[in-house]
């Protein structure tokens, strides 16, 4: 089993936080997705996805509500060793859900079970200076941290919508503090959600660690979105920032490379997709 897994790793090595730092600093972007079930990440990893979340967005799209808030722990558990059975080479992160983290043991308890039960390498949670306790405490138990900056989803109740973030100068520079105390505080990726594009890309400039983007521009060091977006099954209104890849790709298999291909590339996103 050990030798086989060495054979494997060999010719296409699992992705790392190493891996990820590397590709920044070599200027490759990083291309993620979210998946939710192992169908579907055995289909990412051969369509070579770096990252792949499982996100609390499988609330929306796989549960059907109008929010993230209703996503419990079990939930994501499960989805998350779901995915991990699907996965060899992409990094697999799970989100912590809607007041899963209200307090650091809270946090910890919870980041240890979407690893262990969940088979996650990284946790992400939503959260600016506020959660900087709480990323510090992880990070000093050797947990893997995404912190997620820009449109909160969880926090859409306390914004009233789903609305570009850091437009105006006072919240930019708030936002640019926050990603920076985040990085100091351990953080190992900064994810940034439905902001300007100058602001993704000054960002990305002042950080080490990769900055992921959804929403931000084409500047941040890699870009994610919902699977089922770029699979064109999601109903409905879609956010300005996905793309339809099954237009002209006959195969979820080949809209994911091609997705993949155009991060890599950079022609995706291009500017009707940013702010
Ligand atoms: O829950 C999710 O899928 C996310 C992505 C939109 C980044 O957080």
């Amino acid at each position: 089993m050990y030798t086989q897994l060495q054979l494997r790793g060999s010719a296409r090595p699992p992705v790392n936080v190493a891996t990820l730092g590397k590709m920044k600093a070599d200027g490759e972007k990083i291309a993620c997705l979210t998946c939710y079930d192992a169908s579907f990440a055995v289909l990412l990893d051969e369509a070579d996805v770096d990252l792949v979340l499982v996100g609390d967005s499988l609330g929306m799209v796989i549960q059907g509500h109008d929010t993230t808030v209703p996503v419990t722990m079990e939930h994501v558990i499960y989805h998350s060793r779901t995915v991990a059975r699907g996965l060899y080479r992409p990094f697999l992160v799970a989100d912590m859900p809607f007041m899963s983290y209200a307090s650091k043991e809270q946090a910890l308890q919870n980041a240890v079970r979407l690893m262990q039960e969940g088979g996650a390498k990284m946790v992400k949670l939503e959260g600016g200076a506020g959660q900087l306790e709480i990323v510090e405490f992880l990070a000093g138990h050797d947990i893997a941290v995404c912190a997620h900056l820009g449109l909160k989803p969880q926090s859409v109740h306390k914004i009233g919508g789903f609305r570009v973030q850091g437009r105006e100068e006072q919240t930019a520079k708030q936002m640019l503090d926050d990603a920076k105390a985040l990085e100091s505080a351990g953080a190992d990726i900064v994810l940034l959600e439905c902001i300007p594009s100058a602001l993704g890309k000054t960002i990305a400039g002042e950080l080490d660690v990769p900055v992921i983007g959804i929403g931000a521009g084409p500047d941040v060091d890699g870009q994610i979105l919902v699977l089922y977006d770029i699979l064109d099954i999601t109903t409905g209104r879609k956010p300005r920032f996905t793309r339809n890849f099954m237009e002209g790709a006959g195969s979820p298999l080949q809209a994911a490379k091609n997705y993949v291909r155009a991060v890599k590339e950079r022609s995706y996103p291009a500017p009707e997709h940013c702010f």
